[in-house]
């Protein structure tokens, strides 16, 4: 199974952002910490960021016949864009909603999700393993 993991905008500035919400690693041991989670999981994970919403999209159209299934952390773009969930619905690829910290507890704006719909799961506020948690409930189809 060929999953496509997909972070939006300031996830890369992992490790130097916040650290009191989203912790004091960087964004490469985000990407060691996905290809050891795969490997142990059985699946193949292919990591993308950008801080572009177009790009994001982009990406997410390019999946289509190439990924069984997608984890998102949209960020920012979680909260304001349109375009991403139809780009997700467009490819109907089973994606999962990841996020660090736990948005239900933090500013009011940040309890909106558009990404959600699209999604067959969400997970938020596990820090790193909610990205293992999602490829796991991708590769045991456990929605
Ligand atoms: C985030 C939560 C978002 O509200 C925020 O804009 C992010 C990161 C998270 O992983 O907790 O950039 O998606």
């Amino acid at each position: 199974m060929k999953i496509l993991v997909i972070n939006g905008p300031n996830i890369n500035m992992l490790g130097l952002r916040e650290p009191e919400i989203y912790g004091s690693k960087s964004y490469a041991d985000l990407l060691a910490f996905i290809q050891s989670a795969a490997a142990e999981i059985g699946v193949e994970a292919e990591c993308f960021q950008s801080n572009s919403e177009g790009a994001i999209v982009d990406a997410i159209q390019a999946a289509h016949g190439k990924f069984d299934g997608i984890v998102i952390n949209p960020a920012a773009y979680t909260h304001t864009s349109i375009a991403v969930p139809d780009a997700m619905k467009a490819v109907a690829i089973p994606a999962v909603e990841v996020h660090i910290s736990d948005v239900a507890a933090r500013e009011p704006y940040r309890r909106v999700s558009y990404t959600r719909e699209a999604c067959v799961k969400t997970i938020a506020g596990d820090g790193f393993e909610g990205y293992k948690t999602a490829m796991r409930v991708l590769a045991n189809k456990e929605w």
